[in-house]
C-alpha cells in the first residue's frame, strides 16, 4: 500500500527532537521556528512531559467516555485557572476541526438557526461545517456547499451589523489572529463591536484560538488583548504539544444536555495527561512572559533588516512580509541554514511559530542566518 499523496513534502526526515531543535536521520540539527505548525508549545520532548505521559501510559492510556475520568476535571480546572476562563465549561475532542465543528453545532442547537458569518481568508479546519467556514474553495467539496456561510472582510462592522440584521445567523466565527490566512487580525474596536452586536442579536461569538491560543500571542488567548468575552472558544494545536486533542470552552450560561455532543477518543487518559502536563509547564516555566520578552527582541532585530516590509501578528505567532515571494527564502533557510519556518496563503509572508520556550540566543541565530540568505 502507498500513502494517499496529499502533502507536498520537504525532503527532511526528523528522527529526534529536543527543545527548539530537531535532528534528521543524518544527525543534521535544525532550529525549529515552525513548531510543527504552531503545535509545539513547551518544546520538543520536554522531560516533565515525557515523564508524565510515560507514567500515564503504564497506568491506563484509554477508556471511553462512559466511565469517570478525573483527569478531565483536573484539566478543566487547571485550564480555567491559567486562562482566566473559569466561567466556561469544557468539551474535549481530538483536533481543531472537530472543536470548530462542535462549536458551530452548539451555536446552531442554541439558536435554532444555521447561517454562519465567517471572514475573508479564514481557516477553521476541514470537516463539514468547519471547512464551509474556511475561505478556500479548493478544499470545499460539493457536499460541503450545503452549509450557509457568508464571508465578510475583517474590520468592517457595518457589514456584520447588516448580516446579523437578517435574524438567521447562528454564529460569527473568527480567529484570534488569522494563521493560514496570513496573520491578519481584527482591531480591538472591531472585536468589541462584533461582541456587542452578537449579544444584541442573540448570535453566538466563536473565537477560534486553535492556533493563537495557549500563550502563543503573549496572552493565554489572543482575544484577551481586546477585553471581550466570547460565547465559545475553540482550542487544539498547542494544547498537548503534539498529542492529538482539541477542546471547546462554552460559557457557563449555556446548558449541556446528555448526548448533545460526544466522541470515542476525546478526553482519553493519555490525552488529558499530555494536556495537563503542558499547562503545568506553561505555568511553572512562565512561558507567556518568555513569549512577550522574546517577541520584543525579535521585533527590534527584524525591523532593522531593510528588506522586511512589515511584521504582522503578536507574541510568537508572527509573519514577516516582503515585496517578493518567500518560497526560495524558506528553502534556503531549511537546506543551507537548517532552520524551519512556515508559509501561508500570502506567498510574500514568512511565518514564525517557534516553541514558546525559545530563547533570545536561538532567535539571534535565526536573525544572523536570515541576514545571510537575504544578501
Ligand atoms: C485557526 C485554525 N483553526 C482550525 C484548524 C484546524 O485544526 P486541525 O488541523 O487540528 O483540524 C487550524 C489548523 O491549522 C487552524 O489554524
Amino acid at each position: 500500500m502507498e500513502l494517499f499523496n496529499v502533502y507536498p513534502l520537504y525532503n527532511v526526515t526528523p528522527v529526534k527532537a529536543e527543545g527548539a531543535y530537531v535532528w534528521d536521520e543524518n544527525n543534521t540539527k535544525y532550529l525549529d521556528l515552525y513548531g510543527g505548525h504552531g503545535v509545539i508549545s513547551i518544546g520538543h520532548t520536554h522531560p516533565a512531559y515525557v515523564k508524565s505521559l510515560s507514567a500515564q501510559l503504564s497506568k491506563i492510556g484509554f477508556y471511553s467516555n462512559s466511565i469517570q475520568n478525573p483527569l478531565q476535571q483536573e484539566l478543566a480546572q487547571k485550564l480555567g485557572k491559567l486562562s482566566d476562563c473559569e466561567n466556561y465549561n469544557l468539551f474535549l475532542c481530538n483536533s481543531g476541526a472537530e472543536a470548530n465543528e462542535n462549536a458551530l453545532k452548539l451555536a446552531s442547537f442554541e439558536t435554532g438557526k444555521s447561517r454562519i458569518v465567517s471572514f475573508n481568508n479564514a481557516f477553521h479546519g476541514r470537516t463539514s461545517a468547519a471547512v464551509a467556514t474556511t475561505d478556500n474553495k479548493n478544499i470545499n467539496a460539493p457536499i460541503n456547499l450545503q452549509q450557509q456561510v457568508t464571508f465578510l472582510p475583517l474590520n468592517n462592522i457595518e457589514l456584520v451589523i447588516h448580516e446579523l440584521g437578517k435574524n438567521d445567523v447562528a454564529a460569527v466565527i473568527i480567529e484570534g489572529i488569522q494563521g493560514v490566512g496570513g496573520l491578519d487580525e481584527g482591531t480591538t474596536e472591531f472585536f468589541k463591536e462584533v461582541q456587542q452586536i452578537c449579544n444584541k442579536k442573540g448570535v453566538l461569538l466563536i473565537l477560534d484560538e486553535i492556533q493563537s491560543g495557549y500563550g502563543r500571542s503573549g496572552q493565554f488567548f489572543a482575544f484577551q488583548h481586546h477585553n471581550i468575552q466570547p460565547d465559545i472558544i475553540t482550542i487544539a494545536k498547542g494544547m498537548a504539544n503534539g498529542f492529538p486533542i482539541g477542546g471547546v470552552l462554552i460559557l457557563d450560561t449555556y446548558e449541556a444536555k446528555f448526548g448533545m455532543l460526544g466522541t470515542t477518543f476525546g478526553g482519553n487518559h493519555l490525552a488529558c495527561a499530555a494536556a495537563i502536563s503542558v499547562l503545568d509547564i506553561i505555568e511553572k516555566e512562565n512561558l507567556i512572559a518568555n513569549v512577550n520578552e522574546v517577541f520584543q527582541y525579535f521585533l527590534e532585530e527584524i525591523k532593522a533588516i531593510s528588506q522586511v516590509e512589515k511584521v504582522k501578528g503578536k507574541g510568537l505567532m508572527l509573519g514577516v512580509e516582503f515585496d517578493f515571494e518567500v518560497g526560495e527564502l524558506r528553502k534556503k533557510l531549511i537546506f543551507d541554514k537548517h532552520i524551519f519556518t512556515g508559509g501561508s496563503n500570502n506567498k510574500k509572508l514568512l511565518r514564525i511559530l517557534p516553541p514558546l520556550n525559545i530563547n533570545k540566543e536561538q532567535i539571534a541565530t535565526f536573525i544572523a542566518a536570515f541576514k545571510d540568505v537575504l544578501k
